[in-house]
C-alpha cells in the first residue's frame, strides 16, 4: 500500500490564489478526480468520471457562451473542426467517448492526467497521437477562468482542435519535434507551443482570429485580447524564446499572416527543430 502511494505524484495542491482553495469539497473533489486518472494504465481503458450535476450545470453554461463568441472570434478551421466532432453541450463528456470519435478523424486519443505534468511528457505524448488531459472541472466561482487546464480547456480548446488534420498534424509533428530536441533546446519548443497552438493568432480576410486552444476555451480572454495583448507579428525564433506565465491572460499574442504560412512556417520549423 504505502509502496503504491510513492509511485504517484502527490495529490492536488492548490495555491493559495486559487478560487477553490478555501473550498474543501472541492479539494476533495480534486483529489477524487486525480485518483481516478493515477488509476489509468497505458494502453488500458480510459476511466470515466461520474460527475456531479452542479459540473454538468457548469459545462453546460460555460459552453453556451463559448459556442456563441466561437462565431466572431475562431479562425475557420476551428469553426470546421467543431462540425467534425460532436460535443454534447449539457453534459460533460467522457474522455473514452470523445476517443472513438477522434480516433476515427485523426487517429489522436485523449488519455487522462491527476493534474499538471511536465511539458516534456506532455509533448512527447504527441508523437503517439496521445493528449494528456485532465477531467476535473473548474471551481463553480470562477466561470470565467481557471488558472489550470480543466475539462472545459481541453476539450473545446483540444479535443475539438485535434478532430482537424491541420491542427492534429501540428500537434503530432510538435511530438516528433520534442522526440528529436537537445534538453538545451527543450524550453524553446514547449514556447513555441505555447504562442502558437495554445494562444495563436491568424489573419483571415483582413480579421484577427483565434486559432489558440487556450483563448479558444476562455471566456474572459477570447473577446478581451485585443485590447489588452501587444499583438505582434509571427516570428517563429522571437515567439520560441518568449517566456510564458500560464496563470495569466497573456500580455503579447503573435499573429500569423494567414493560415497557410502558419502552416507552412511552422511545420519547416518543426522538422528542422533539434
Ligand atoms: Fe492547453
Amino acid at each position: 500500500m504505502y509502496q503504491k502511494e510513492q509511485d504517484h505524484p502527490p495529490l492536488v495542491e492548490l495555491d493559495k490564489d486559487h478560487p477553490g482553495f478555501r473550498d474543501k469539497a472541492y479539494r476533495q473533489r480534486r483529489n477524487l478526480i486525480a485518483k481516478i486518472a493515477y488509476g489509468y494504465k497505458k494502453g488500458g481503458e480510459i476511466p470515466s468520471v461520474e460527475y456531479t450535476r452542479d459540473e454538468h450545470e457548469m459545462w453546460s453554461q460555460v459552453l453556451i457562451l463559448l459556442f456563441q463568441l466561437h462565431n466572431e472570434h475562431a479562425c475557420q478551421y476551428f469553426l470546421d473542426a467543431k462540425s467534425l466532432i460532436n460535443l454534447n453541450d449539457q453534459k460533460i463528456p467522457q474522455l473514452f467517448k470523445i476517443n472513438v470519435q477522434l480516433k476515427q478523424l485523426t487517429g489522436f486519443s485523449m488519455i487522462p492526467v491527476g493534474g499538471l505534468i511536465s511539458p516534456e511528457h506532455f509533448l512527447l505524448n504527441l508523437a503517439d497521437r496521445k493528449f494528456c488531459s485532465t477531467q476535473y472541472i473548474r471551481h463553480y466561482s470562477s466561470p470565467l477562468y481557471t488558472p489550470e487546464p480543466d475539462i472545459i480547456h481541453e476539450l473545446v480548446g483540444h479535443a475539438i482542435t485535434l478532430a482537424h488534420p491541420f491542427f492534429s498534424n501540428l500537434n503530432y509533428h510538435f511530438g516528433l519535434a520534442a522526440r528529436r530536441a537537445k534538453p538545451e533546446s527543450f524550453q524553446r519548443l514547449i514556447q513555441a507551443y505555447w504562442y502558437t497552438l495554445e494562444f495563436g493568432l491568424v489573419s483571415e480576410n483582413g480579421n484577427i482570429k483565434a486559432y489558440g486552444a487556450g483563448l479558444l476555451s476562455s471566456i474572459g480572454e477570447m473577446p478581451s485580447y485585443k485590447n489588452k495583448a501587444e499583438l505582434l507579428p509571427f516570428d517563429l525564433d522571437k515567439l520560441s524564446r518568449t517566456p510564458f506565465e500560464p496563470t495569466d491572460y497573456q500580455p503579447s499574442l503573435f499573429v500569423a499572416p494567414s493560415i497557410y504560412e502558419l502552416e507552412n512556417g511552422l511545420m519547416e520549423w518543426l522538422e528542422n527543430f533539434e
